[in-house]
């Protein structure tokens, strides 16, 4: 069953508490970005420990192999569910960073988390492709990308609900997809571009759907995220 992940885009931590607050009942995953990590990341870590929820760091690691390591050592502990890192950091990088989730879950006694590739960010044109001396353009070097994290041993990739077809198709069911760019049913698209509706994202077999202002800028936060569930169940139920 696929699941929803609510991104925590909030500059201040007790907004983030507040909006934890509201909807840890729904069972959903937070999602932890750059902007809370380096702006309060201790205290989210506290908070989201002491509610017991389950979140995703989207950290987009990218370093030499060791730091990497390190970098996710630090970042295991109970209710890290997923944990990311940039493909563009090569298979080796790659490595490391699922067996450093691995080795100290272990230690630790609790699940590993799921270690989550970024291919090729969706601000990245053709263009920028060959400026950076990758040749083909985005989608096949996204395609590449995503099977030299599965040889590392990710669980999957974060993608375009788009792309999810096929990334399925070529690498199987087994292999994760965690897509952004998710709007219910008739809502104002903000600066995303290519989106997909819950239903439509559940349909196409993505796993993991991440929704942020349409949750996080509602009058009611509970009640958009139960209807984005409830869109998303409508497609298990047909
Ligand atoms: O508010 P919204 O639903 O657009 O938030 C989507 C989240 O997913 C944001 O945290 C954004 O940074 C992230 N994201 C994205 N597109 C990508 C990768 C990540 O929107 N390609």
């Amino acid at each position: 069953m696929a699941q929803l992940v609510v991104a925590l885009d909030v500059p201040e931590a007790n907004q983030a508490e507040a909006l934890i607050d509201q909807l840890y009942e729904l069972d959903v995953i937070f999602k932890i970005g750059l902007e809370g990590l380096y702006g309060y990341g201790e205290r989210l870590f506290a908070a989201m420990q002491s509610r017991d929820v389950r979140y995703f760091v989207d950290a987009k690691l990218h370093d030499i192999p060791r730091t990497v390591a390190a970098g996710v050592r630090a970042l295991v502990r109970p209710g890290a569910h997923i944990i990311n890192i940039h493909a563009l950091g090569g298979l080796e990088m790659m490595r490391a960073a699922v067996q450093a989730a691995n080795d100290r879950a272990d230690e630790l006694r609790i699940s590993a988390p799921h270690v989550f590739a970024v291919t090729i960010l969706t601000s990245i044109g053709a263009e920028d492709l060959g400026e950076l001396g990758l040749s083909g353009g985005p989608s096949e070097n996204a395609t590449r990308l995503a099977a030299l994290a599965r040889d590392a041993g990710c669980s999957g990739v974060v993608c375009s609900a788009h792309e999810v077809a096929d990334l399925k198709q070529f690498f199987g069911h087994d292999f994760l997809t965690l897509t952004p760019g998710i709007r219910p049913p008739g809502d104002s698209h903000g600066d995303q571009k290519r989106v997909m509706t819950p239903a439509q994202a559940v349909a196409v077999g993505s796993d993991y759907l991440v929704v942020g202002r349409p949750i996080t800028e509602a009058a009611d936060p509970f009640a958009a995220a139960q209807a984005i569930i409830a869109d998303m169940q409508s497609v298990a139920a047909r």
